[in-house]
């Protein structure tokens, strides 16, 4: 398994089969073009090693000229395609191929023909690595592939997410991550544990808050809770490790959920650097943080009104109030750049 900055592929294609993939095009276009010499017209960026395979392999004379389009925006199609770099040299009355790394939506080769349409060449045809059936959307002959693969998301041999991914000689498939995970973020009073019940019943997530394990844990008197306590009752904050230990037994007791809501952690930098290598692990990670934002005055009053119903003795001084604002927004608040 490989990781390109958020997400995870594994091996899909082997570097074998796309050489026989390459191979089976390059015999065809040889056996087609015996009389003419063909200009290859490379889509960049992603055609630019399956093109030059392509070209090495021809047994006659050829020209190549490049084209450079742009629609895809990390592993969806905008739609939208627009050109970045025109043609340079002329296309009339030849015999043109056009290379593709992959066909997809088919509105890149779309835009492509529409813009050769004015070139008044002798005849195109289209030449692909890969290409998507099912994704298909057009009627547009594709003369030439290499191979056809179903709606994954790929990456290798040219194929990129986020311009990552390229320089891999195997095709890679998108791991689907099959959890979802959400970090609830935002200053004591907040309404995290409320948004978060809303939040689980919804998405039917699991609903991790640290202060509620570190509670149950000391309740029953655990080797953790009882770790956890020696810290506390010396007053000291309970170290990050601990914490981290606490989370990752709570994740790994629920292998089956569909996710988990973060409440509570990460609180620290440290925290949060453990929890993407973790779950990194697993091939998976965070989706999303949402920030529950409110004016300080207005949590005070929140607060102390909860103070009066919970039995929280944090929750009934202003001045502990104000100095739990103040950890937050010294030591968690960053972590939202995180
Ligand atoms: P289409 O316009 O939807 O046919 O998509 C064609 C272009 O989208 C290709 O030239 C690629 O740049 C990009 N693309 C489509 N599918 C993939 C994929 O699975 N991995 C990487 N790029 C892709
Ligand atoms: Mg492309």
């Amino acid at each position: 398994m490989i990781q390109l900055q958020d997400l995870f592929f594994h091996e899909f294609i082997s570097v074998t089969q796309v050489k026989e993939a390459v191979n089976s095009v390059s015999l065809k276009i040889n056996k087609d073009y015996k009389e003419t010499s063909p200009v290859f017209l490379i889509v960049l960026n992603g055609a630019f090693f399956f093109g030059s395979d392509l070209i090495k392999q021809f047994d006659r004379t050829c020209e190549m000229s490049f084209i450079k389009v742009a629609s895809y925006k990390g592993t969806k199609s905008s739609g939208v395609v627009s050109k970045v770099m025109g043609l340079d040299m002329s296309l009339k009355d030849r015999d043109v191929i056009l290379v593709e790394d992959i066909v997809d939506s088919g509105n890149t080769i779309e835009a492509i023909l529409k813009m050769l349409k004015q070139e008044h060449v002798k005849s195109c045809k289209i030449a692909t690595l890969f290409y998507k059936p099912l994704a298909y959307k057009k009627n547009y002959p594709i003369d030439y592939v290499g191979m056809e693969i179903g709606n994954d998301f790929i990456v290798g041999y040219g194929l990129d997410y986020n311009g990552l991914g390229r320089n891999l000689s195997a095709i890679y498939k998108l791991k689907p991550r099959k959890m979802k995970n959400i970090v609830l973020f935002g200053p004591p009073g907040a309404g995290k544990g409320t948004q978060a019940e809303y939040l689980k019943t919804k998405y039917q997530l699991v609903h991790i808050s640290t202060g509620d394990v570190f509670r149950h844990n000391i309740k029953n008197e655990t080797p953790l809770g009882l770790l956890a306590k020696s810290y506390m009752d010396k007053g000291d904050l309970v170290p990050d490790e601990v914490t981290i230990e606490m989370l990752k037994s709570e994740v790994d007791k629920n292998s089956k959920a569909h996710g988990f809501i973060f409440d509570g952690f990460p609180r620290t930098h440290y925290q949060a650097a453990a929890l993407d290598s973790f779950l990194a692990d697993k091939g998976e990670g965070i989706n999303g943080m949402v920030a529950l934002e409110v004016d300080e005055d207005l949590l005070v009053e929140r607060l102390l009104k909860r103070g009066e119903t919970s039995g929280r003795s944090d929750d009934q001084d202003e001045s502990k109030i104000r100095n739990r604002f103040n950890e937050y927004n010294t030591k968690t608040a960053v972590l939202k750049d995180y």
